[in-house]
């Protein structure tokens, strides 16, 4: 750490079109908060910078959805994500905004430095138009079916069903987002960063640490999987990306002949750490180019792995492009978070939402940030269960920590009158309890909280058996001078877990603190019979932890289900327009059989069908086998939309469509006539 001067620590800027969840915290918040607090009980100086992203399609895709501006969707989101984020106590130096003025003046003249060097390539090239809402389509306004796996409202990015990232193109039956319409693809102008041109110095930056021969930082402290994601992009190539987008809402192009189009997430978003620290600067009578602009500071970006390309290769290809800006020493990403055997997802609302616990756990935070350390994706994906959660706290933080905590105390009152022993202390067992500031710190510094928090939880546990082994309640009676040596001892090592654990567990630690009655001095190295003397008054005891009860967590799990089905409901049931009889009419619905069934080859769902409808015979692709096989089916009686254009999947020509009902989950039922009917027969 010697070599640094200080610190600049990012966690990665949230969109503001929704609240955050337990997997946003494990990721890219908890573990920068805890690397932070450990920071500035060393005495270093740090920045830690956050914001909210608040440009961004999906930010105008809400905004419609809801029926007000996109400025009053960041509004509302700012606010209660910055709430949340103070109430669990991320303790940012600053939470800023993208759509600050300051923010837009420093993507937009960042722009502008880049564009003067002739570091853009402008570019024409064809992208998808809503000639009704008259604007172009960004990847997210654009759904149709997926050429993977058939899922028939997959975005023109990615498909939500099979995971399969998408270019609109590659939809079948594009639909707008906005009209509903066809679009049609137009031509259009982007402003392009050749990063192809780059692609030599990031292998050696990203591999080989250094830069023009200058050692930047060394690629061994970097997590694999970091350097994993890095390397299968470097070895497809670096393309030329676009930095500009068509939009109307972000910062805009700085140059006449740009109008009606903005910085894309690349030039805008990462710059927002830029223009944060600028904010924050200026508040707190600091240089914000110390921070960002000299080498003795050490530049670290928390986030999660869906980010990590974002932060190892574009943003610094842009600083270094800029001139002047140092690159990141690490980006210590995490992977994901799963909640109870599923993948989180916004969508589906499966997820614990931060602002939710808050209110269910009011004061509660340091018990989720204790189970968010323990279980935090470091190295591969991990899973949060309401059990396990109830299993930490009960089994971990009550009785381990709390449980040697108020011994403690309690035995201070009961045999002490509350005060510090007048006594020696056991110098073996503070020794031990000493060495452990040094694992904590050096599994820090590596970026393995996990393994931190259990060093030091380690020490509560050696309080717990310090006091099981001498057994003080009974040697009251026979030995008053040792116990007076033990429970000063006791509270010497409570007085050890209030700063080891700080970085943590902030909000009970204080609490701690004002139970031995200690000042609130933040040091990572301190003298502990200093802090906590001979003599001096300690407050009664009060529980650190409570246990948790089963209805409580029963009830979580319960809203959890809730949740999600109330959001299956509310997306199937979204109203459509009403339609005439006439246009119900056009559907030509037949009842027909099928004849023969056969999996797609290289495809999960989709089943190739020959059907029958007394006149003729069909072929028809269904994505139906996840609920039914191939056998189960011949000879069913089901109804097919008959008209429908015929197209093209997995090169086979699908001639309509079988009607499905869908069930629970990924679950399909085939629509029946209940008697059997001829082929062929109507359907109205
Ligand atoms: N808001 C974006 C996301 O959540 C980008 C965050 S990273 C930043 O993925 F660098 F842009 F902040
Ligand atoms: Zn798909």
């Amino acid at each position: 750490m010697k070599k640094y001067k200080r610190h600049l620590v990012t966690s990665a800027l949230p969109y503001a079109n929704g609240p955050l969840h337990i997997g946003h915290i494990a990721g890219a918040y908890l573990p920068a908060d805890i690397y932070v607090r450990f920071l500035r009980m060393k005495g270093e100086d740090v920045a830690f910078i956050c914001g909210s992203d608040e440009h961004g399609a999906a930010i105008t895709i809400q905004a419609k959805r809801e029926g007000v501006t996109p400025q009053q969707v960041v509004d509302k989101y700012h606010t209660i994500n910055k709430k949340a984020f103070e109430d669990f106590g991320i303790a940012f130096d600053i939470y800023h905004r993208t759509s600050s003025e300051l923010h837009h003046k420093t993507a937009s003249d960042f722009f502008t430095v880049l564009n003067a060097k002739g570091d853009f390539e402008k570019r024409e090239s064809e992208q998808f138009y809503d000639e009704e809402a008259k604007q172009f389509l960004a990847d997210r306004y654009i759904i149709g079916t997926c050429p993977k796996c058939s899922y028939e409202n997959a975005y023109g990015d990615q498909c939500e069903n099979c995971g399969s990232s998408l270019n609109p193109t590659d939809l079948i039956n594009p639909r707008s987002t906005l009209s509903g319409g066809k679009p049609v693809l137009k031509k259009t102008v982007h402003w392009y960063l050749p990063m192809n041109e780059d692609e030599e110095w990031v292998k050696t930056f990203i591999n080989e640490g250094t830069i023009d021969g200058y050692e930047h930082h060394n690629p061994k402290n970097w997590k694999n999987h970091v350097l994993g994601q890095c390397n299968s992009w470097l070895d497809s190539g670096l393309q030329p990306r676009a930095m500009t987008r068509d939009l109307d809402w972000g910062v805009k192009v700085p140059l006449e002949e740009a109008d009606g189009k903005v910085l894309y997430v690349w030039l805008d978003a990462p710059i927002g750490y830029i223009s944060a620290t600028k904010q924050w600067a200026e508040d707190n009578d600091k240089e914000w180019s110390d921070y960002w602009q000299s080498k003795s500071t050490k530049l670290v970006h928390f986030i999660g792995k869906d980010n990590i390309v974002f932060h190892c290769i574009i943003f610094p290809i842009l600083l270094k492009r800029h001139g002047d800006f140092i690159l990141p020493n690490n980006v210590p990403a995490n992977e994901f978070l799963n909640l109870e055997g599923q993948k989180l997802s916004t969508s589906k609302n499966w997820a614990v939402w931060l602002h939710e616990y808050m209110e269910d756990f009011a004061e509660r935070q340091d018990v989720l940030r204790y189970v968010l350390c323990s279980i935090a994706p470091e190295a591969k994906d991990s899973e949060f269960t309401w059990k396990d959660f109830q299993a930490r706290n009960n089994n971990e933080l009550v009785a381990i920590l709390g449980n040697f905590v108020n011994r403690a105390i309690v035995l201070t009152h009961k045999y002490f009158d509350g005060k510090v022993p007048e006594s020696k202390v056991d110098t073996a067992v503070l020794n031990t309890v000493c060495n452990h500031y040094d694992k904590v710190e050096e599994a820090i510094l590596k970026y393995n909280f996990r393994q931190a928090l259990a060093e030091a939880m380690n020490v509560a546990r050696i309080g717990n058996k310090y006091l099981a082994d001498s057994e003080p309640w009974k040697l009251i009676k026979t030995d008053p001078a040792k116990t007076a040596e033990i429970i000063h001892t006791s509270l010497l090592i409570a007085t050890h877990l209030s700063h080891i654990l700080e970085p943590f567990l902030p909000h009970t630690m204080k609490k701690l603190r004002g139970l031995l009655n200690i000042k609130n001095h933040l040091s990572w190295h301190f003298e502990e019979t200093q802090l906590l003397r001979p003599g001096q008054q300690v407050n009664p005891a009060e529980h650190l932890f409570t246990p948790i009860e089963d209805s409580t967590i029963e009830a979580q799990i319960q809203k959890l289900e809730n949740n999600k089905k109330a959001k299956a409901t509310q997306t199937n049931g979204q109203a459509k327009t009403p339609i005439s009889f006439e246009d119900f009419t056009k559907l030509d619905l037949k009842v027909v059989t099928i004849l023969e069934a056969e999996k797609v080859p290289k495809t999960n769902k989709l089943l190739k069908l020959k059907v029958d409808l007394g006149d003729e015979q069909r072929t028809v692709v269904s994505g139906i086998a996840g609920s039914y096989s191939p056998e189960d089916i011949i000879g069913r009686q089901v109804i097919l939309l008959a008209n429908l254009e015929p197209r093209k999947i997995k090169g086979i020509e699908s001639q309509g469509m079988i009607l499905m009902a869908d069930g629970e989950g990924e679950d399909l039922s085939f629509v029946s006539p209940e008697k059997k009917v001829d082929n062929g027969g109507k359907v109205s």
